[in-house]
């Protein structure tokens, strides 16, 4: 085996694995489904306006998860236009079709389709939406270039990914006291995870070497509101693709150190009962 074979069966491992976790949480992502969308909405508004899809348009949404941000553009590319929604994981794409049929949207399709390798046509879509995806991706430089592919020449990309692991302690903090206790090594910076893309200048060099022009890229922030201590920890275990697996394979005893450590690390933004946090995303558009 050379080495190059042996590096693309570790990235196929990876891509499994990652799969898998995501499919383990898309219940998890259903059943919070509505205080996903309340919070993180803002970040959704922002991508629609700036992708501007019109009435005929053809747009394809990419790690859609429940396929919110696809469903807001199924609504202004009409009965003549259609959105295509799709993710990796099989019980991602199950539970955002069913999301689709509970609010009613008739011109949505449903597609398995790996980012990386998408099989559309080439100049097949006029634009493209995906929210907090590419930095999950184990390549994106090919996932951008895939996007750019099946582009139609002047279409539009609007995406988002998470800003510096320090202005998202939702998601951050837990990693931090599972690191801290042992549990889970420290992040790997070049690995895929929520916060490798947070540098705008990491993002400029993706866009552009796969044959964007240069993105606009705006900081979008929102809250994150949990009710009280349960609503985020059921939050994290269920929604949490990297750590929930860990978090299910502890004792209860060490289940409950790291929620007092969650708990305690979380203090600057507790809330009456529960937790108001901030959030900041880097999104971003490109031709
Ligand atoms: C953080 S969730 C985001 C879901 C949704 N876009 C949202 O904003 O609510 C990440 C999603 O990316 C999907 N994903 C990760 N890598 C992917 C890939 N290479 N191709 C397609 N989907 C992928 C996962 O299955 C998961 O549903």
């Amino acid at each position: 085996m050379t080495p190059s074979d042996d590096a693309s069966m570790q990235q196929e491992e990876a891509r499994q694995r990652s799969r898998a976790e995501w499919d383990a949480v898309a219940p998890g992502w259903y059943t919070r489904r509505e205080e996903l969308w309340k919070s993180s909405r803002p970040v959704s508004e922002w991508m629609i306006r700036r992708l501007d899809p019109q009435p005929g348009d053809t747009v394809l949404e990419l790690a859609a998860g429940l396929g919110d941000t696809g469903l807001m553009a199924a609504r202004l590319v009409g009965e003549s236009g259609r959105v295509i929604i799709t993710d990796f994981a099989p019980e991602m794409v199950a539970a955002a079709r069913r999301r689709a049929e509970e609010m009613g949207v008739e011109n949505a399709e449903f597609r398995r389709l790996d980012a990386e390798q998408m099989g559309l046509e080439t100049n097949s879509v006029d634009g493209v939406l995906c929210r907090w995806g590419y930095m999950l991706m184990i390549d994106p430089a090919k996932a951008f270039a895939e996007t750019r592919r099946v582009l139609h020449p002047g279409g539009r990309l609007a995406f988002s990914v998470w800003a510096a692991r320090e202005r998202n302690p939702t998601l951050s903090l837990a990693g931090t006291v599972l690191v801290e206790l042992g549990h889970i090594p420290p992040p790997d910076p070049e690995a895929p995870g929520a916060f490798v893309m947070a540098d705008p200048g990491r993002i400029r060099k993706l866009v552009v070497e796969a044959g964007f022009a240069e993105p606009e890229i705006e900081e979008v922030p929102f809250r994150w509101r949990f009710a009280d201590q349960d609503a985020y920890w059921h939050f994290l275990t269920e929604t949490a693709a990297s750590f929930s697996p860990v978090l299910r394979a502890l004792s209860s005893e060490a289940l409950n150190t790291v929620r007092e450590q969650v708990h305690e690390a979380t203090r600057p933004f507790h809330s009456g009962e529960g937790y108001d946090f901030p959030a900041v995303c880097l999104n971003a558009v490109a031709h």
